[in-house]
């Protein structure tokens, strides 16, 4: 297989080619030539090239194409010439019509593109979850986290009317206070979220919640960003500390409301042999 770099370097030969058969005029020529650079540095390459690079290439060649056509009095009128003629030939008008639309509609469509870009997960987005302490103080209370139960979750199965009302106010407190960051889907694209790195955690996808434990998110729910160890840093998290405003059972309530509404199930705990 000949590298795609050669591909690509004899398809704008045969573009070059083409225009010298045709007697293309300076105008087609200079611009034809720009955009084959372009194409090259985009596609000519397997390995990714950086956009740096590529908008330093192409400035040095948009300088060398400006110079190559005001070095001669010549071609710069050669170059001008088609486009003096689509300005006030009356035959052109329709073409400059279309010329005058579509160069706004092409600025617009590309401010569009940058501004629509889909939010993705930042390097150190939360793949890893942080080590929890062993044990932690919420409300003055000691809580150990490595026996730590949602002490709700029994209702599932004893008490499924409570458990119900349990479940409403977890819902209740998810859309007064979460629902901001991790989203009204939870998939972490809450209003806010766009300002946020590391963006709020998506617990929509298999990859978070049912990996955890809930005294895992007890701790995470509870101390939020300012909770996180030295180590692994920086945590320059938003994840504010719900031990500010929630109470124990509103905290215990929401962590039930997530896994319902996700439809997942909290990692069950290891047996020690
Ligand atoms: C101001 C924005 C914001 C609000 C409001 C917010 N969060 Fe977060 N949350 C984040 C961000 C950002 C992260 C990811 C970074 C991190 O783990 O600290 C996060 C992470 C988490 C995690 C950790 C998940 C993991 O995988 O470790 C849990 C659990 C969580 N949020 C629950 C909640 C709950 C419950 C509420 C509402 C009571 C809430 N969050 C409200 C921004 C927010």
């Amino acid at each position: 297989m000949m590298p795609i770099v050669w591909w690509v370097a004899l398809l704008l030969l045969a573009v070059q080619f083409a225009l010298w058969k045709l007697r293309a005029g300076t105008f087609l020529w200079t611009l034809a030539s720009w955009f084959s650079i372009y194409l090259f540095l985009h596609f000519g390459f397997t390995v990714p090239v950086p956009q740096s690079v590529i908008s330093l290439y192409l400035g040095i060649t948009t300088l060398a194409t400006v110079a190559y056509v005001t070095s001669d009095r010549e071609r710069l009128r050669n170059f001008t010439a088609p486009l003096v003629r689509l300005c006030i030939e009356p035959g052109r008008r329709p073409v400059l019509y279309g010329v005058a639309v579509l160069l706004p509609a092409l600025a617009a469509f590309g401010t569009w593109r940058s501004m629509n870009v889909p939010l993705e997960a930042p390097a150190f987005g939360r793949t890893i979850h942080p080590a929890p302490p062993d044990s932690i103080t919420v409300h003055d209370k000691p809580f150990n986290l490595i026996t730590l139960e949602n002490p709700y979750r029994k209702l599932e199965k004893s008490d499924p009317a409570a458990f119900a009302r349990h479940l409403a106010n977890g819902k209740r407190v998810f859309y007064q206070n979460c629902v901001y960051c991790h989203g009204d889907a939870m998939r972490g694209d809450g209003m806010y979220a766009h300002g946020l790195n590391p963006i709020p955690t998506n617990f929509a996808e298999g990859g978070t919640l049912a990996l955890l434990q809930e005294s895992f998110l007890f701790w995470r729910v509870s101390k939020g960003g300012p909770g996180l160890p030295e180590e692994g840093g920086p945590w320059d998290t938003a994840m504010p500390a719900w031990e500010s405003f929630l109470t124990e059972d509103e905290m215990w309530d929401v962590i039930l409301f997530l896994y319902d509404y996700t439809d997942q199930r909290p990692r069950a705990r290891e047996v020690k042999e």
